[in-house]
Parts: structure tokens; sequence; C-alpha cells
């Protein structure tokens, strides 16, 4: 898509003007998209040779402290020592997705997967799978099955894919996003799985467990993190789930942060304890903390992003059955809000909302990550 003049104009005029503010105020700005890595770096940013890496603190506190990742970019190898230091949890941003993995029936595109597994293995961190049964970034061919069709191929997916990475994939997000976003509590109604009823989700489980019985297995999704008629959803499948026998292991609240509308510490905490009730661990799988629609400065911007992110990690802390973080992304520079269309979900950026900007230097958000694991709340 090309802009009209005056937009480039306009952009150029803005891209100078929010530069030289940044400057000013000893931070750091890139641009996130096309341009990253061309941060300039001024006070804000932490020394990174007096931090205590990540997955140690997460070590001594019990918790895994996770990063996703798309295996291309590990082919950078100051990425790659970048992960291998910080983090002992590893997620396929996008790899293990069925339009990706099976993009034709039956033929299976392993490879990108397997190179996430191995480097995970190498560097002595846990391996979690994302995602088996999701309504988007599905297979073109699988949209339109009907019923019988759909549970054929739904049932050759988890097998082949769960079963290629038996005993090397801790954890699955079986089910992703199966929830109706808004008030209703119901299932999303225009998911391709909806023609199987609602105990689809039921059977995905039953079929990973068959396939992996040791892999801990999970529902995951979005906006379920504080008090909300979606919260609240989630908690009853989960519930009903448990109750059935289904073989879930846990839940993960996905944390894709919207600081305009965001629970406070005290509700994320209390969710979290009435899922360990169930005897469910709790994962947060996807966090990111976009600063564009706090006020302030950028300075202001990166502390309330640090406090926001304390308060998370705290809340894991503070349950045992809480297992780890994953923060969704590495640098800024790779962020899924980079991206205009998802950006804009998250007001007008640009967002930074992940640990290390794109120069992949250390930001205040780590030391919220810090303190919160090195001085758990009471
Ligand atoms: O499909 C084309 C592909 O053919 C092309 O090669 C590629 C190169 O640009 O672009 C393509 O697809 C992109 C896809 O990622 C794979 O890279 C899409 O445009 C892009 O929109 C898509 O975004 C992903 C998004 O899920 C899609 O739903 C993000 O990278 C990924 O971070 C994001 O992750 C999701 C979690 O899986 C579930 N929870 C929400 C989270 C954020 O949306």
């Amino acid at each position: 898509m090309t802009l009209p003049s005056f937009r480039i104009q306009f952009a150029t005029v803005a891209a100078v003007v929010v530069a030289a503010a940044a400057a000013v105020a000893g931070c750091i700005i890139h641009d996130g998209g096309a341009g990253a890595g061309s941060s300039s770096v001024g006070g804000n940013l932490l020394p990174a040779s007096s931090l205590k890496p990540l997955r140690q603190a997460g070590a001594a506190a019990h918790k895994r402290i996770g990063t996703a990742v798309m295996s291309a970019r590990l082919s950078n190898p100051k990425v790659k020592a970048l992960v291998a230091r910080e983090f002992d949890s590893l997620s396929p941003e996008n790899e293990m997705k069925w339009e990706a993995i099976e993009p034709q029936p039956g033929h299976f595109n392993f490879d990108a997967g397997d190179r996430l597994v191995a480097f995970a293995a190498e560097n002595g961190m846990r391996m979690r799978g994302h995602t088996l049964v999701w309504h988007s970034q599905l297979a073109f061919w699988v949209k339109g099955l009907k019923a019988d069709a759909l549970r054929a191929a739904m049932t050759r997916h988890i097998q082949s894919v769960v079963g290629r990475w038996k005993g090397k994939i801790a954890q699955w997000d079986v089910v992703n996003e199966a929830l109706a976003d808004g008030p209703t509590g119901e299932l999303r109604p225009d998911s391709p799985f909806a023609v199987l009823g609602p105990t689809f989700i039921d059977e995905a489980f039953r079929l990973a467990h068959a396939a992996d019985p040791d892999a801990q297995l999970f529902y995951n999704d979005y906006e379920i993190e504080g008090d909300s008629p979606k919260g609240e959803a989630a908690y009853r499948l989960c519930k009903r789930l448990k109750e059935a026998g289904v073989p879930i292991h846990g839940v993960g609240f996905q944390m894709h942060v919207d600081p305009r509308s965001w629970p406070s510490a005290d509700q994320i905490r209390r969710n979290v304890e009435r899922y360990a009730a169930l005897g469910l661990l709790i994962e947060f799988t996807e966090v990111d903390v976009p600063v564009g629609s706090i006020s302030g400065s950028i300075d202001e911007k990166l502390q309330r992003q640090r406090e926001i992110t304390r308060d998370i990690v705290g809340a894991c802390v503070a349950v045992e059955k809480c297992s780890g973080i994953t923060f969704w992304g590495v640098t800024d520079g790779d962020s899924w809000l980079n991206d205009a269309h998802w950006g804009a979900l998250r007001g007008r950026g640009p967002h930074y909302p992940l640990l290390f900007n794109g120069d992949m230097q250390p930001k205040p958000i780590v030391a919220g990550v810090l303190e919160a694991l090195e001085k758990p709340s009471k």
C-alpha cells in the first residue's frame, strides 16, 4: 500500500519530533518495525552487566521465565546468546500453529519447530507448545469441514504434532481462545470447531493426553486475568473440565496488557488463587506491556510499565501453583504490536512492550521483573 505524500511528510515530521523528544528525555526510541535496532540509547537503560539473568532469579523463586521467538530470529547469534542467558522457557511464536505445521492435509512441516525444540534442549530451557486447536492461523483447508471430517482432521493433527515431540514439550496450549469476546460467556460461535459441539475442548485434551501422557495440558486465553464476564466464563470452563475428569493441568493467562483497562494486582492474584484451588497450574503465557496509551513522558511510561510488570510477576510469585511467566517476544523490535493492524488494538504507538530495546539492552521493565522475583509481596 502506498501512503499519500502529505501523510509521508507528516509521518516524517512526526518521527523527527518524537525522536527529538525522546533524546531530550534520555531514553530509548526506535521505530520497532522495519528500522528496529536503530535505537538511540540514554539514561533510562539499565547497565546490563550488573543485572542477574532473569532465569537465575526465576529459578530462585521456582518460576520459569520464558520468551516466544520466531525460529528465524535465532539465526542472529546475539539474539541466541540473549535468549539463552535470560530465559529458561521457550514458546514458538508461530511455528507450531496449524497453518504453519500442517498447511495441507496430512503434510506436516516440523523443521522450524524442531529447531526451536533443539535450541531449548541445548540451553536447558523448558519448551511450551503453542497451539493445537485455535480458530485463528488455522490452515485454510480445515475451515468449513463437516463434523466427521473435522473430527478426523483434529485427531490426526493432535496425534501427529504432540507425538512428534513426545517427552520434549513440557506444556501444551491445547485449546486457545475458545471463548467469545465480550460479556456472553459463550464459546466462540464463529470457530470452525463449533460444529463439533462444545465438548470439542474435552476431546482435544483427551487426544493430547493420549499422545503424550507426561505433558502438562493448558487452556489458554486473553482478557481472563481479572474480574470480567469472560474471566468468569474461563473459570467455569476450566472447573467443568477438571470436574469431568478431562486431563487439563493448567490455565494460561496470556496477559497482553492494555493499560487503558487492566485489572488490579489484587484482582489478578485472587484469580490466580482460585485456579490454584481447583488444583490447576497457572502460567502467564504471553506477557507484553505496551506503553503507547500511558500518559506522560517516555520516562514516565517506562516506569509505569515497570510497575505493571512488577505486579504481574508478583501475582505469580505469590502463588505456588503459578509455574512460569513468558514474555511474548524478546526485544521491542520483535513484537506483534509493531504491525500497525495489531498495534492499533492498544491505541497509538509506539508501544515498546517488551523487556529489551531494539539494541537488546535491558529496559526498566527488567528491574520490575527482578524486583518481584527477588522481593515477593506477602
Ligand atoms: O501468513 C503470512 C505468511 O505467509 C508470510 O510469510 C508472513 C511474512 O510476513 O506473514 C504472514 O502471516 C503473519 C503471521 O503472523 C506469521 O508470521 C501475519 O501477517 C501476522 O498477522 C501474524 O501475526 C501473529 C498473530 O499471532 C496472528 O494471530 C503474531 O506474529 C503472533 O505474535 C500472534 O500471537 C498470538 C498468539 O498466538 C495467541 N494469542 C494472541 C497473540 C497475539 O496476537
